[in-house]
């Protein structure tokens, strides 16, 4: 963990594994001073491989006892050494059995076998397995499992590892044994074992071939009536993958287990997945309906990883976004199936545009397919996920479903039981559609978001439309020149109601209402006939492609845009569009120190939406959602955080003004009706706690509705958006609902992260001190990462006024968590630094002050490589 030198591994020197492992057999004897593993390989060389002697990977493990063909090796037949165990001379084909120590209880980086809440756990993607034992661990070693477990009966009633149930009996000592069989061949990395006291709920589930599965959850006792939701989740994303891909669940088992302390979202090892218990637990008073949709997505996520990661899977981590991009465009279909379709692109459009065009401005800019890594856990990014859900959306389009769908079968078909790479995807979509992805694949291969330029003329004479793009894509780390992208364009041509004109494509000489052009060159015009009128161009619809616009339109036309396009998702970018115009507008008002005043023009289209009740309260929410600070921020050349975070809090203000009244009969006629977890249900409290959020810029006013509402709140939703709304802008009241709010919720650990995080993201003079209090607040632990994500990196990424503090001692807070935090979890450690490592992007003050805390923490001794990386690269880049 702690290197030394930084190596760089690379795609290119890619080869295959020289020793292939046929079956596993594996013994735990967990125990609380040391866990005793045994492990026994049957091993073969790779007629395909490169030769050599075998090497396996072991970090941190003591060595017991290795024999080979049962014959007892001694310390003059192997090499053991910080990162692997040589053996020199075996045959070549032969059994080995490995014995090794392990301390789990002192594991507080996450990663192999660890404690949460007393029970053990495992995480070994991407490369834990090798703090379990010594193995060959990289994802194209695929072998079949079986595990014993072994715990004491009374602390660890429950024993699970992948695949089926075979065998369990007690001991004479206190302690009983369980067996596992998963007869799928698998990689390491989807190794897991939990041992525990745990309750849980079951469910018989019938799949479309009528298998018979039984589903289970389980978590700590007292959280039993919080898993209704996930276990419902759970059934409709199987239902879903069986009618949408053809695809069902292979196991006798299908087991779910919710843990406190975990790095990300969830797990999805075969046939027992391991959550964060954020993505489990949910009973409406204690979760919000974003954590309710947000759970729905991560069930349905890893429940699709069985077929896209586990029954296909990556042939090395350079392919993760095989499996990530792929399984993230899935669970993104689900959502929106499920709720609603629009409003689910335009949150995952929002983050895309805000966290991952910052990531391919950034000093860490790296294809969805990198080339090389320092390390690899710094790469499970917005961009492998995000963007690389937005690369197989555009597949998606350019093959359109049914042909998408053909393309999927034979990739599943062709691979099962494989470990492949995205060339074999992308040639799989190929020979199932006809469709040529040559020049696609530079998508996979350049970073940086490209920016689309976009001219018009009209011809009323010859009926013409002629539409002319261009891209270009900036230089990123590494990859000065750019080669132009397939991008998929889907447009229409609106009339003066907004509904798309029937025209025809001359270049194709295809008629539609819709097209999708293929804009694969640098520069590109298209040609639209039979065109009988002045045309509004509707460009990008659904954001066919992860790109900016750069389209010089006049105000008029964005307003008509938003009133009338029907693409919902233009309707409401158009509103976006207009919006930042007006913002970025005020932004320059504020640094030439000239008077605020919002366009008439824009408070009048505001007021419009807002009194208009026909509109989809979800939607229509999210039209009233005044573009985010991060959004801003990646428009700006330079980003200025004052004035950016003043004129957003003067143009709500402004709108909560003259808006008054129709916000106050909004939030009225908006009271719940009793709660539900239907989409029309989550889309009024979202309007209603919006127009809460709004009112709060009038003093006296909001602060009332948000203090009764706070009080009478029975559903998470509606009491954290008044609890935010009062410490965020009611000073007189924060202190009282801070500590109503804790006695009421203090045992229930993800209510509290709330809590904490609502806290550190005040955007008040005195919250940098707050924040050091929560810090030292005897609820705050290190060693969780829920609770440093809701303290520290809400902290650092969703309160710029704060962090961005002009004596610089935002950064140097963080910068003493990160060099706490790294000697713990250097995973974490390393997340918490991206804020800092963006530091190109601010003026020269605060320039200077962080990098002068990225140097500080660069010259410390034993930096882990997670961090060392994060901080190379920021401070080299550029
Ligand atoms: N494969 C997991 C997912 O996306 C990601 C994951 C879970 C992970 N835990 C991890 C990645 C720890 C790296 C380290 O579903
Ligand atoms: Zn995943």
């Amino acid at each position: 963990m702690k290197n030394a030198v930084a190596k760089t591994i690379r795609l290119k020197d890619y080869q295959p594994p020289a020793w292939l492992v046929d079956t596993v057999s594996l013994q735990f004897e967990l125990g609380e001073e040391q866990t005793r593993v045994v492990s026994s390989l049957r091993m073969r060389r790779n007629p395909a491989g490169p030769g050599g002697p075998l090497v396996l990977d072991g970090e941190a493990l003591q060595l017991g006892r290795v024999a080979l063909d049962g014959r007892e090796l001694d310390g003059g037949d192997y090499h053991c050494d910080a990162h692997a165990l040589t053996i020199d001379g075996t045959p070549e084909r032969f059994t080995l059995e490995i014995e090794t120590f392990i301390k789990p209880q002192e594991n507080f980086s996450l990663e192999g076998l660890y404690k949460s809440s007393g029970n053990f756990c495992t995480q070994c993607e991407a490369e834990g397995f090798r703090k379990i034992t010594y193995f060959p661990d990289r994802p194209d070693v695929m072998a079949v499992f079986e595990t014993r477990i072994i715990a004491d009966r009374e602390k660890y009633p429950v024993l699970l590892s992948n695949g089926n149930p075979a065998g369990s009996g007690e001991l004479d000592d206190g302690r009983h044994w369980a067996l596992w069989r998963d007869p799928f061949r698998k990689p390491c990395y989807l190794f897991a074992l939990v041992a525990g006291d745990l309750s849980s709920i079951e469910r018989r589930y019938t799949t479309l071939s009528g298998r018979e599965v039984l589903l289970k959850i389980h978590v700590e006792a007292h959280n039993i009536d919080k898993c209704e939701h996930a276990m419902n989740s759970l059934v409709r994303a199987m239902q879903w993958d069986e009618k949408t891909y053809g695809r069902e669940y292979d196991l006798e088992v299908y087991n779910i287990v919710a843990v406190d302390d975990f790095n990300m979202g969830a797990m999805e090892n075969k046939g027992l997945n391991i959550f964060n218990s954020k993505y489990v637990l949910a009973r409406p008073d204690t979760a919000t309906d974003t954590d309710f949709i947000g759970i729905e997505g991560v069930i349905g996520h890893e429940y699709f990883h069985n077929w896209s990661g586990n029954r296909v899977t990556c042939r090395d981590w350079f392919q993760l976004t095989l499996k990530e991009g792929l399984t993230v465009f899935r669970d993104q279909q689900f959502t929106a199936d499920m709720n609603a379709a629009a409003p689910k692109r335009i949150d995952d459009v929002n983050v895309l545009r805000t966290a991952q065009f910052a990531e391919d401005a950034g000093p860490m800019a790296h294809p969805i397919q990198p080339d090389a890594y320092q390390e690899i856990n710094n790469f499970y990014t917005v961009t492998v996920y995000n963007k690389g859900a937005e690369v197989i959306r555009m597949i998606h389009t350019l093959l359109g479903a049914a042909r998408f769908r053909q393309g999927m079968d034979l990739y599943f078909e062709r691979h099962d039981g494989q470990a492949v790479t995205t060339e074999d995807f992308l040639r799989a979509m190929e020979d199932a559609s006809g469709v040529d992805l040559t020049r696609f694949r530079r998508w996979y291969h350049q970073a940086g978001t490209p920016t689309v330029k976009v001219a018009e003329r009209y011809d009323a004479g010859r009926q013409r439309y002629v539409l002319s793009l261009s891209q270009s894509t900036p230089a990123t780390p590494g990859q000065a020149e750019k080669q132009p992208f397939h991008i998929p364009v889907r447009m229409a041509l609106l009339d003066a109601e907004g509904k798309p004109l029937r025209a025809r494509l001359a270049e194709t000489g295809s008629e539609a209402e819709e097209f999708i052009l293929d804009f694969t060159e640098a520069e590109q015009v298209f040609t639209f006939d039979k065109v009988g009128q002045p045309p509004v161009l509707s460009i990008l619809r659904d954001y066919s492609a992860p790109v900016k616009l750069d389209y010089p339109r006049g105000d008029e036309t964005l307003a008509f845009c938003m009133a009338h396009d029907n693409d919902d998702f233009n309707r409401w970018d158009a509103g976006q569009e207009l919006a930042s115009r007006v913002l970025l507008q005020a932004v320059e008002a504020v640094q030439q120190q000239r008077p605020l005043q919002l366009p008439a023009f824009f408070i009048e289209a505001f007021g419009k939406t807002l009194r208009n009740d026909t509109l989809d309260l979800a939607l229509k929410a999210r039209a009233l959602s005044l573009p985010s600070f991060s959004y801003l921020a990646e428009r700006m050349d330079v980003i200025d955080v004052d004035a950016i975070h003043r004129a957003r809090e003067f143009a709500w203000r402004q709108l909560a003004e003259a808006l008054r009244e129709d916000w106050l009969a909004v939030y009225h006629g908006l009271a719940d009706e009793g709660f539900s977890l239907d989409p029309p249900a989550m889309g009024r409290r979202f309007m209603r706690n919006l127009a809460l959020a709004c009112l709060m810029y009038l003093p006296g006013e909001g602060e009332a509705l948000a203090r009764s509402q706070f009080d009478s709140a029975d559903n998470m939703t509606n009491q954290q958006a008044a609890f935010r709304a009062l410490v965020h802008h009611a000073p007189a009241q924060s202190q009282e609902v801070i500590d109503a709010f804790y006695a009421q919720w203090h045992d229930d650990a993800l209510v509290m992260d709330k809590w904490f995080g609502i806290q550190a993201t005040a955007p008040r003079p005195d919250t940098l001190r707050h924040v050091e209090s929560l810090l030292a607040h005897p609820d705050f632990d290190l060693k969780n990462p829920n609770r440093v994500r809701s303290v520290l990196s809400m902290f650092a990424s969703a309160n710029p006024v704060c962090f961005h503090r002009t004596d610089g001692s935002g950064y140097r807070l963080l910068g003493q968590y990160i060099e706490k935090l790294d000697a713990i979890n250097p995973q974490i450690a390393a997340r918490l630094c991206i804020p800092l490592t963006r530091w190109r992007r601010y003026d020269a003050d605060r320039q200077a002050l962080m990098r002068a805390e990225l140097e500080r923490l660069k010259a410390l001794p034993a930096l882990s490589n997670d961090v060392d990386e994060q901080l190379r690269k920021s401070l080299e880049a550029g």
